[in-house]
């Protein structure tokens, strides 16, 4: 304790700090399916007739991290993060199906080489929602066939970048695309369709399932996982059994079910964490009771980190964050937000969970899906002209945290 009564929370030797990143919101010039929706003609009048610029909801150049990348991997280290998570987009790799692109197979190894260069650790996904254009044309995850293109897919980078890898993030939040893809329709492929859904969701458990065999067969030592969003889900009225029931249920499915289904296929637990959900038994359902919100409308709610890493670790597996972040473009709250959420994840490994690295989402501010470009998620800032990249004073904040294996807090 020092003179202002601040305690140092210092974290484990060895915790994994780093920032998180994926190859469609930061690379730039990917066609796939997610840039052939972003410029279908509908879409494009829809966001016109609401007055928006559609260039700003397009991906287009992204960060322009497909040439930029030792800059990017600069400012990893100048975070002093030990480990980075960046993606692989499939769509690059293998545009045509069945035909696998050398060039990109390159790029990418010369991109990983110099992480390993820099002895910065590699966390790598091999999907983050997006498909290349054949395989949407197939139906995409709700095809059962794309189970095994996905297995030819992981196969190939395995051989290609096995050696470069310390982790593989097979699937990014699985759930997060059967919801916004297959019921509420806000992500491609569009649609509302639950029977598909429920198709999907089954043949992403069977791609974790498979993926997990082949990276097995073919590493050692590489730690192989996914990652899930996990909201804190509570009630809004605490008396209200509706609101239990609803709450109960919501977070079985929506943050344990796909975990339960693949507990045997993964070495650890992926946990993003943005924010809570607090239900109500009434629509919308759902309810913010607080005033402290992201750009985004996100309410911020540390303690819900605590609570989620708390029944993570029923699974007995090592924990590691993979996303935690918040759209805050003035970065006037991304400080307290990064301490506040570390608070809290200190005080869970205090308690016995078994937590071993903590990623910031994001590096950079980047293409943030259907909300294209405003919701600036990074501790960098990036010109959408020059993709000249810029320190936010949050950033030296996390810099110093990763640097010191902790930071001093009021706890
Ligand atoms: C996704 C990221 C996204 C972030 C912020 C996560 O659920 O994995 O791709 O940018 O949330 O919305």
């Amino acid at each position: 304790m020092n003179e202002k009564n601040l305690n140092f929370l210092a974290f484990p030797d060895g915790f994994l700090w780093g920032v998180s990143t994926s190859a469609y919101q930061i690379e730039g010039g990917i066609t796939n399916d997610w840039s052939k929706w972003e410029s279908a003609p509908e879409r494009l009048s829809n966001l016109l007739a609401q007055g928006k610029k559609s260039s700003e909801y397009e991906s287009r150049q992204a960060a322009n991290s497909w040439e930029l990348y030792d800059e990017d991997f600069n400012l990893v280290e100048e975070l002093h993060c030990g480990a980075y998570r960046l993606g692989l987009e499939w769509s690059r790799i293998e545009p045509v199906e069945g035909k696998y692109s050398l060039e990109a197979i390159e790029r990418y190894k010369k991109m990983l080489k110099s992480l390993q260069q820099r002895k910065i650790k590699v966390v790598l996904t091999l999907w983050h929602w997006t498909n290349p254009v054949w395989l949407a044309d197939m139906g995409g995850w709700s095809n059962k066939s794309a189970v095994d293109y996905f297995g030819r897919f992981v196969a190939t980078c395995v051989r290609e970048f096995g050696e470069l890898v310390d982790m593989w993030v097979v699937l990014n939040e699985p759930m997060v695309h059967v919801g916004n893809g297959y019921l509420t329709g806000k992500f491609p492929p569009n649609l509302k369709k639950p029977i598909l859904a429920y198709k999907t969701l089954q043949n992403l458990i069977l791609a974790q399932k498979t993926a997990y065999g082949i990276i097995k067969k073919n590493t050692y030592i590489a730690k192989v996982g996914y990652t899930s969003l996990c909201n804190y889900i509570t009630v809004t009225h605490k008396n209200n059994i509706f609101e239990l029931i609803l709450a109960k249920t919501f977070d079985y499915c929506w943050n344990w079910y796909f975990v339960n289904k693949t507990r045997k296929y993964v070495d650890f637990i992926g946990l993003d964490y943005y924010f809570v959900d607090r239900i109500v038994a009434r629509p919308p359902f759902r309810a913010k009771i607080s005033h402290d919100l992201t750009d985004f409308g996100w309410e911020i709610y540390p303690r819900g980190i605590y609570e989620v890493i708390k029944k993570a670790s029923r699974y007995k597996l090592p924990i590691y964050i993979l996303e935690n972040g918040l759209a805050d473009a003035k970065d006037t709250k991304r400080a307290r937000f990064i301490k506040s959420h570390l608070a809290q994840v200190y005080k869970a490994i205090s308690e016995g969970a078994d937590v071993r690295g903590y990623f910031h989402w994001s590096l950079l501010d980047n293409f943030e899906w259907a909300d294209g470009y405003w919701p600036q998620f990074g501790l960098y800032k990036v010109n959408r002209e020059t993709f000249e990249r810029t320190a936010q004073p949050s950033a030296e904040v996390y810099g110093q945290i990763c640097k010191e294996n902790g930071f001093w807090s009021k706890l």
